[in-house]
């Protein structure tokens, strides 16, 4: 259902790239489109009918939770910054929680045509191939990726000397702008570790069970698991995963400068 519902939306925004549509500020720089409203739109009708007992969370809307085991977290369209500027990438992202453990989701980026999906305890794959995390281990010969709030300009400085650290010690620093297909990438050995504060459940539910699916590490910036809403998360795989959490620790960050 997961697989239905983004390969939908991901339909609607290859439809509409590049086209007229109405977009509209929900804050001094964070966007929404009429296309993230009709994807939400087509997603929710195809969960609600499937299961009309499963609570929602998505991020246009707010829905009323029942107290369901089973709770979808959808992000209709992750990237509308990228979307609504023309910029190539952007997806869908819809997972499945059980007892608030992600246990399914599926990420679509339609012009890719790429599709990932995983499922706790049968692995993460794209296009239907095995996926599996970069064994690097080295930070210096890593390609990272990274992406920041919508309101980082009210905490501007301490976002930036994380960066600068990672700066310091990797290779490269991406920031593409997609959250969940920022993890994928993770899950697909493309980049070799992401870390990001303040993402939402809908960003990331996806992308935890992509990336432990593949064999990858996702927690909070001390270690400990993200649960269902993390205000700190990082993601990679193992071996470069502790040596992320090095440079992430204040405590511990004379071992690594
Ligand atoms: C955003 C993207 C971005 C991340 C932001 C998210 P949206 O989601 O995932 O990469 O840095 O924190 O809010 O608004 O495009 O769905
Ligand atoms: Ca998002
Ligand atoms: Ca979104």
């Amino acid at each position: 259902m997961a697989t239905e519902a983004v390969l939908e939306a991901g339909a609607i925004q290859k439809e509409r790239y590049e086209q007229e549509f109405e977009i509209r500020k929900k804050g001094v720089i964070d966007l929404v489109t009429q296309v993230d409203r009709s994807c939400e739109d087509a997603i929710l009708r195809r969960l609600r009918s499937a299961f009309p007992h499963h609570d929602i969370v998505t991020e246009e809307s707010q829905l009323e939770q029942t107290g369901s085991r089973y709770v979808w977290f959808v992000d209709p369209l992750d990237g509308t910054t990228n979307f609504a500027h023309g910029y190539p990438f952007f997806c869908t992202s819809v997972a499945l929680t059980v007892d608030g453990v992600a246990v399914a989701g599926a990420v679509y980026d339609p012009l890719k045509d790429e599709l990932f999906t995983a499922e706790r305890g049968a692995g993460a794959h794209l296009n239907g191939r095995r996926l599996g995390v970069s064994s690097e281990s080295d930070l210096l010969q890593s390609l990272l990726v990274t992406g920041f709030p919508y309101d980082l300009r009210d905490d501007l400085q301490a976002k930036l000397r994380l960066f600068n650290r990672f700066m310091g010690h990797a290779r490269a620093i991406r920031r593409d702008g997609a959250a969940a297909l920022d993890l994928c990438y993770v899950a697909a050995g493309r980049v070799d570790g992401f870390w990001e504060e303040r993402l939402q459940s809908w960003d990331m539910m996806a992308g935890v069970v992509m990336v432990e699916e593949a064999g990858g590490l996702i927690t909070r910036f001390d270690g400990s698991p993200v649960g269902l809403s993390a205000d700190q998360i990082v993601a990679a795989g193992p071996a470069l995963h502790s040596a992320m959490l090095q440079v992430l620790h204040p405590e511990r960050e004379a071992l690594v400068s």
